[in-house]
């Protein structure tokens, strides 16, 4: 037997879980007992862990690999019953949601900070998923916060590292650590959704290509897999496909601005019919067609407007839910299939409620996010792979597919500009005088807009009924557009100020603008109401999407 150590510690008092878990400069994870703290904090809050099963990886990340070792010993220290840890110390966030649902595990520990950039000046994160495969709800995440900053000890089994680069089964005193595939159960949901053989038979006519992007993060084995292997997609159709510490030293978000070199690939004359690119951590996605960009909402809309020819929901839709930024396109296929829209605030874990308890099928998030009740993440190469069937059943283009559907349901004109790195109490101070001013903007008009909505959303959960408020300042006018500020929650460095603009076009004459054309007049309406550039004196948005 190993011994068990108690070792004494001081709190860190911002280890405060954000949008989507503890993130903070790898550095700043490395301080004497940072992490330690954060993970005894959660252990001690998770009443009834002891003797239970825990699914833990990451995105493969700098500190992956110390990071689960010593998660490894205060597990064992505090008496979890098996640990099953992803091959090399790997997992998407996705595949972790399918184990622990499938594995009927106690909860999950996923170490990244998705998106955010890697290598030993990057950042680091901890998430901690429950039983249901989704984000702990605040709820829980309030409950650590609350504990990491009283707590001052922590347990820890004095043992040695586990191989994690062989597959199969150790000890840690009696906790059980098994180091799995981290890809079988998660290919396997997805060829139950799926019309694999249908996907099979459209790269089968040689006619068809794509390309996958996987940004040298986590999702390269997992599409090696499923495109290269299962679909017989072709040997080159992974890009970047080698998970690594640092991402290549590229920032591991599929947009059109950090997933440039898939968009150049895109344009050129010989492009493929597809491409896509998912995150850091595997849950979001980006899709383009040849000379042709998707944007998330639309994707949204798109996905559950064909959901009925996917074998997975061929039987309908309970409902569809969005986060509140992203663009109304959805809704307006959900008033068509007569199935509710929910709105919730953004963050992946307001849909756990609606997806548990039946009220919503598909999610999505204007940030490149979608997902489904097949799992509680959102999951990258499952819109891939919704596409991919999609294209196989309809065999048109995806441009076609796009404006296919915008003829008939009308175009919701969607952009999001992202003023990074802000001053911290400046961006804040912001943020409270559009807050101050709410109540008079009601009612004014603002050349051809008028204001019919102006609040800071609150969110009531119809499942638990819980509150959430402060969500973000929202401005909505009388022909359904809408501006939206908000701050960021999983920045590490400053603020982050997300302006969101969006204007419904039912004319298919209008369809062919260019976005921010599109949209300019809203541009410098939310530019002159908040006043962005002289309180942040930037004169533009550091990343539009
Ligand atoms: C961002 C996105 C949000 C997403 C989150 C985690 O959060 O806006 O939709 O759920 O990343 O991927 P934010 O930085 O805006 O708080
Ligand atoms: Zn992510």
């Amino acid at each position: 037997m190993n011994s068990i150590h108690t070792i004494s510690t001081t709190p860190y008092l911002d280890q405060r879980p954000g949008t989507s878990g503890l993130r903070k400069k790898v550095k700043h994870f490395q301080q004497l007992h940072y992490l330690e703290n954060f993970i005894q904090s959660l252990f001690d809050c998770l009443e009834g862990i002891a003797g239970k099963t825990l699914i833990l990886g990451g995105d493969g990340r700098y500190y992956n690999q110390e990071a689960i070792q010593i998660i490894l010993k205060i597990a064992a220290a505090n008496k979890i019953g098996r640990v099953l840890v992803g091959h090399h110390g790997l997992f998407s966030t996705p595949a972790v949601s399918c184990v622990i649902r499938h594995r009927k595990a106690f909860g999950g520990i996923i170490l990244s900070a998705s998106h955010n950039p890697g290598g030993i000046n990057g950042d680091f994160g901890v998430k901690y998923n429950t039983s249901h495969g989704g984000p702990a709800p605040e709820s829980v995440t309030e409950a650590i916060y609350a504990r990491s900053k009283k707590i001052d000890r922590y347990f820890i089994l004095k043992a040695d590292d586990i191989p994690l680069d062989t597959l199969g089964t150790h000890h840690l005193n009696e906790t059980v650590v098994e180091v799995i595939n981290p890809i079988t159960d998660w290919a396997a949901l997805m060829e139950s959704l799926f019309d694999f053989s249908k996907i099979k038979a459209l790269f089968d006519t040689g006619a068809f290509h794509m390309y996958f992007d996987a940004m040298n993060a986590i999702t390269g084995p997992y599409a090696k897999e499923i495109l290269e292997h299962r679909l017989g997609a072709g040997p080159n159709t992974v890009l970047n496909g080698d998970p690594l510490p640092d991402f290549g030293g590229g920032h591991p978000d599929p947009n059109l601005v950090y997933g440039k070199s898939l968009v150049t690939k895109m344009y050129r004359a010989n492009a493929p019919s597809l491409g896509a690119a998912s995150d850091g951590d595997g849950d979001r996605n980006m899709i383009l067609g040849k000379r042709f960009f998707v944007t998330p909402s639309d994707n949204l809309a798109i996905l559950a407007a064909h959901a009925h020819t996917i074998p997975g929901y061929r039987s309908g839709l309970a409902g569809i839910a969005r986060s509140m930024p992203t663009s109304q396109a959805a809704d307006r296929v959900a008033k068509a299939l007569e199935i509710e829209c929910f709105e919730t605030p953004t963050g992946w874990k307001f849909f756990g409620n609606l997806l548990d308890a039946g009220k919503a099928t598909l999610c999505g998030e204007e940030s490149f996010g979608a997902g489904s009740n097949h799992l509680r993440e959102k999951d990258g190469l499952w819109s891939v792979l919704f596409w991919l069937n999609i294209l196989a059943t309809q065999r048109q283009s995806v441009e076609a597919i796009v404006r296919k559907h915008w003829a008939k349901y009308g175009r919701n004109f969607y952009s999001r500009h992202d003023y990074e790195n802000l001053p911290s109490d400046q961006t804040q101070q912001l943020i409270e005088d559009l807050r101050q001013q709410l109540p008079n903007l009601i009612g004014k008009q603002f050349n051809q807009h008028q204001i019919t909505l102006a609040d800071d959303f609150s969110y009531h959960d119809p499942v638990d009924q819980s509150i959430t408020s402060g969500q973000g300042i929202r401005l909505c006018f009388e022909d359904g557009s809408r501006i939206i500020y908000r701050l960021s929650g999983t920045g590490t460095e400053g603020a982050t100020l997300r302006v969101y603009l969006e204007r419904f076009e039912p004319d298919p004459n209008q369809h062919g603008l260019e976005t921010q054309i599109a949209l300019s007049d809203l541009i410098q309406l939310a530019n002159h109401l908040a006043q962005i550039k002289q309180k942040t004196h930037r004169i533009e948005p550091t990343v539009i999407t």
